[in-house]
């Protein structure tokens, strides 16, 4: 089985081809990172434009780089939501027009199951799985127990993780996307220089909260002379914070999970706050010392792309869910909403 994935939530606009033995056969993404960078974050009418004059010309270069051709294809899935609407409408259209002309079964991909099913696309997870989902729009601890089948343990209650590497960024006058320039400015920071809170930490369950953490980055930085060094102390403190917070909460959820799922012992961690270095090795220690294995999908594969679209696509296809042309692009749709397999 091969097939075409679009991916167009956000900011990046991306296609690949993907076949079924979990060969990548091709995987591109245009970065509209220059485009949005004057405004230090995504505008959502400038995002939309920029994917409508790039997905046509993506898409065939997807398909001559994978050497196939669209009469090779078994179908063509799209991220449907949740995301800024003017561009899942963009990429839905487009997916639509290609099963229309083509004949090809239509998957409209939740965004987040393509980020959540990407383990079993790079490695050989089973289900069940516990997942850790960190992006910029999410931060979520949720149970996997098949394409279709969430169920959502703990979320954040106010800001996602990488909307808080994002708003610290801004904080510390460091370069738009904040996540990899605080992880850049942390590697030369003292870690412990400041004692910022760590949010929820030792309460019971599993949801999240970085609002007040922002917040005190924002006081003590104000109060302080804002030189190269402060800045790399408060980025390190920042981060090692959020590793100690995120890493409470990963631990309740394992003990949950164990409960609920006696026959499971992986956790999988996805999205783009993925691609954080010191986060993967708190939680790589972490499930170590719990004996749980721990999988993360190589960088490129955790930050937005369209294979996780695709392979999410191949996922449902083999259990025959499809989606007809009137399918209504979500803005907001979250996982354990998702029609389940049966
Ligand atoms: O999954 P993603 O590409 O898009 C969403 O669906 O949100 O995630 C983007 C988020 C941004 O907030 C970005 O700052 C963060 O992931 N991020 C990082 C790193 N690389 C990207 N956060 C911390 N450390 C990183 N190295
Ligand atoms: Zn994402």
């Amino acid at each position: 089985m091969i097939v075409l994935g679009i991916e167009t939530s956000c900011d990046e606009t991306a296609a690949a081809v993907v076949q079924d033995d979990r060969s990548i056969l091709s995987n591109l993404v245009i970065s509209q990172l220059d485009e949005h960078r004057p405004y230090g974050g995504v505008v959502p009418e400038i995002a939309a434009r920029s994917h409508l004059d790039h997905i046509d010309g993506l898409v065939d270069r997807a398909l001559r780089e994978a050497n196939v051709d669209f009469g090779d294809l078994d179908g063509v899935a799209a991220t449907g939501g949740p995301g800024l609407i003017g561009g899942v409408l963009v990429g839905m259209m487009t997916a639509k027009a290609i099963a229309l002309v083509h004949k090809l079964p239509l998957v409209a991909v939740n965004h987040l199951e393509g980020h959540a099913l990407t383990a079993r696309l790079t490695d050989d997870v089973e289900f069940p799985y516990l997942l850790l989902l960190v992006s910029g729009g999410h931060c979520q601890l949720l149970a996997v127990r098949g394409p279709g089948k969430y169920e959502r343990y703990g979320t954040t209650l106010d800001d996602a993780v990488g909307e808080a590497f994002d708003k610290t960024a801004k904080l510390l006058g460091l370069p738009y996307p904040g996540g990899p320039s605080v992880e850049k400015a942390a590697q030369t920071g003292n870690p412990d220089r400041f004692a910022f809170p760590r949010p929820m930490r030792g309460r019971p369950g599993c949801d999240f909260s970085f609002s007040g953490l922002k917040t005190s980055v924002a006081r003590t930085f104000q109060t302080m002379a804002q030189n190269g060094s402060a800045v790399a102390d408060a980025a390190a403190s920042f981060q090692k914070a959020v590793g100690e917070t995120v890493a409470d909460r990963v631990l309740n959820a394992i003990d949950r999970f164990r409960s609920e799922c006696p026959e499971g012992n992986t956790i999988v961690v996805a999205g783009g706050v993925a691609a954080n270095e010191h986060l993967r090795a708190i939680l790589a220690d972490l499930t170590a010392a719990e004996r749980f294995h721990f999988f993360a999908p190589p960088i490129a594969l955790c930050t937005d792309n369209a294979a996780m679209i695709a392979w999410a696509g191949i996922e449902r296809l083999r259990l025959g869910l499809t989606d007809t042309l009137d399918f209504a692009p979500r803005p907001r749709w979250p996982l354990d909403e998702l029609r389940v397999a049966s």
